[in-house]
């Protein structure tokens, strides 16, 4: 069994928020949520979270998974430290198991990873293995110490360290494996006699080393993956390191993507193959589009369904479906449950909210659709307004197939306009149409011959 432990207690101060550092976000999710989903996909069997400041947000966002919260005392004078926080999860693991154990502010860790980590671990029977790379730059990273003959001794912090220590490039990941009899028995002995009197997690390689275990290392290629977050621009940097992987998946499905530094796609977001991503565009939560669509302009599309061949520009798109051969914008807005068919226009400025259109259907221009069931071929003029609100309650409206509401009418809900409908131009709707039946609502126009000469309104003052 594998059980991994993610570390989350810690203070995060130098995010310097209200939020607890693991609940901030990189593509719309929170930095822990990338570390339980690469822990669900590395076939993990056991998540324990260890939380601290800011733990009750933490535990309410991820109430609904399967996840259990130890929580680490956090008080003025309290023992502080990795290890420390280890200790916190350890009554969860079977002496007989893998513990991983993993940071919550290090969303960068592929599911790939833990998987090369887990089974080097295994074949190579050791009794605790540390993920380490290489980097330029090792600041702020506890160093990994190795004999001559290469193997592992200990890992020093940055804090504690000589200036030979300090040399070393190659650097602790914070994420290790070890066995859950071996790490209990390690996590025993560590104590806080350091320079930053915390209890270190990483003490237990040379103890284990001294004491005769197996001790090994794996080391990374790609270093990005150790990425943490501590500060809001690591937290930028991040996003646009997870933006980056989910854009170049994409364009390696068929994706086009012109600008992809200038495009904002979240992870569960689908696209089929052909469909072209103009900059600019914001792809958010459970959105699917289909294939050979162009998205142009500032475009955003949160939670909705896109079909195929569809062209949409400078749209905002809420919890919406839009049908095949749809084209829509610029500046349209379709509001929650707006429901499109096939070869729908939605032209400038309309908002469609709660409303359904069906195949062939057309709002051009500056209409609201508000609360409506649309049926085919309906043409919708100019200025429509579906007046769905009295105030105090919201009334739907029925337009029958091939029915025309000319330009700048009213519909007051709840009305019914039959087949073949046709409501003249500037018309308030309060009663029925009938099918095939004309309708105008509005005050007869009258001329008054020679008005302006007579009120003398055409002389020069
Ligand atoms: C730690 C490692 C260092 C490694 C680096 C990688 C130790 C002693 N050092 O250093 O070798 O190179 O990570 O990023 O382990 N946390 C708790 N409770 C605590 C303290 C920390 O949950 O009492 C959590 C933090 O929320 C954070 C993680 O543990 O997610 C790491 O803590 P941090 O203080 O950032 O460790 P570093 O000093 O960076
Ligand atoms: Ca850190």
């Amino acid at each position: 069994m594998n059980i991994a432990i993610i570390l989350a207690a810690g203070e995060g101060t130098r995010m310097k928020s209200n939020i607890p550092k693991v609940l901030h976000k990189i593509c719309g999710k929170p930095l822990l949520e990338y570390v339980l989903n690469t822990c669900e996909k590395a076939k993990i069997d056991k998540n324990i979270v260890i939380v601290g400041n800011g733990k009750d947000k933490v535990i309410e966002s991820f109430r609904n998974e399967e996840i259990i919260f130890k929580e680490q005392p956090i008080y003025e004078g309290a023992p502080y430290g990795t290890g420390f926080a280890v200790m916190q999860g350890i009554d969860e693991v079977p002496d007989d198991s893998n513990v991983i154990i993993l940071y919550g502010d290090t969303p960068l860790i592929t599911d790939e990873t833990i998987s090369n980590l887990i089974s080097h671990h295994n074949n190579g029977n050791y009794d605790g293995i540390v993920l380490t790379a290489i980097l330029d730059d090792s600041t702020g990273y506890g160093r990994i110490v190795r004999n001559e003959s290469g193997e592992i001794l200990k890992i020093v912090e940055q804090k504690d360290a000589n200036n030979e220590e300090l040399a070393i490039k190659e650097v602790n990941s914070g994420m290790y494996c070890f066995k859950g009899k071996v790490l209990k028995y390690a996590l025993n002995k560590i104590d806080n006699n350091n320079s930053q009197n915390e209890y270190y997690i990483t003490d237990v390689i040379s103890i284990l080393n001294k004491d005769g275990y197996k001790v090994g290392a794996f080391a990374i290629d790609n270093s990005i993956e150790i990425y943490g977050v501590n500060t809001r621009v690591q937290l930028a940097e991040s996003d646009y390191e997870m933006r980056k992987r989910i854009n170049e998946k994409l364009m390696l499905e068929g994706v086009t993507i012109i600008d992809p530094n200038s495009t904002y796609i979240e992870e569960d977001v689908v696209i089929g193959r052909d469909t072209v991503i103009y900059p600019g565009a914001v792809l958010q939560g459970h959105t699917t589009i289909g294939e050979e669509c162009i998205i142009r302009g500032d475009t955003r599309i949160i939670n909705s369904k896109i079909g195929n061949c569809v062209e949409i520009e400078s749209t905002l798109i809420e919890e919406s479906i839009v049908g095949d051969r749809c084209h829509i914008g610029p500046y349209a807005h379709l509001r929650p449950k707006s429901k499109l068919g096939k070869n729908i226009k939605i032209g400038n400025f309309v908002e469609v909210k709660n409303a359904t259109l069906g195949d062939n259907s057309k709002a051009g221009h500056l209409s609201y659709v508000g609360d409506a069931d649309v049926g085919c071929n309906v043409n919708i003029g100019c200025g429509v307004v579906f007046v769905n609100y009295n105030g105090r309650e919201k009334f739907r409206s029925h337009i029958e197939d091939n029915a025309f509401i000319g330009s700048n009418s009213n519909v007051v809900a709840p009305v019914h306009v039959g087949e073949w409908g046709y409501v003249a131009a500037g018309s308030t709707i309060t009663e029925d149409v009938g099918k095939g039946d004309l309708s105008i609502a509005r005050a007869r126009q009258v001329n008054k011959a020679g008005w302006v000469e007579e009120k003398g309104f055409n002389k020069n003052k």
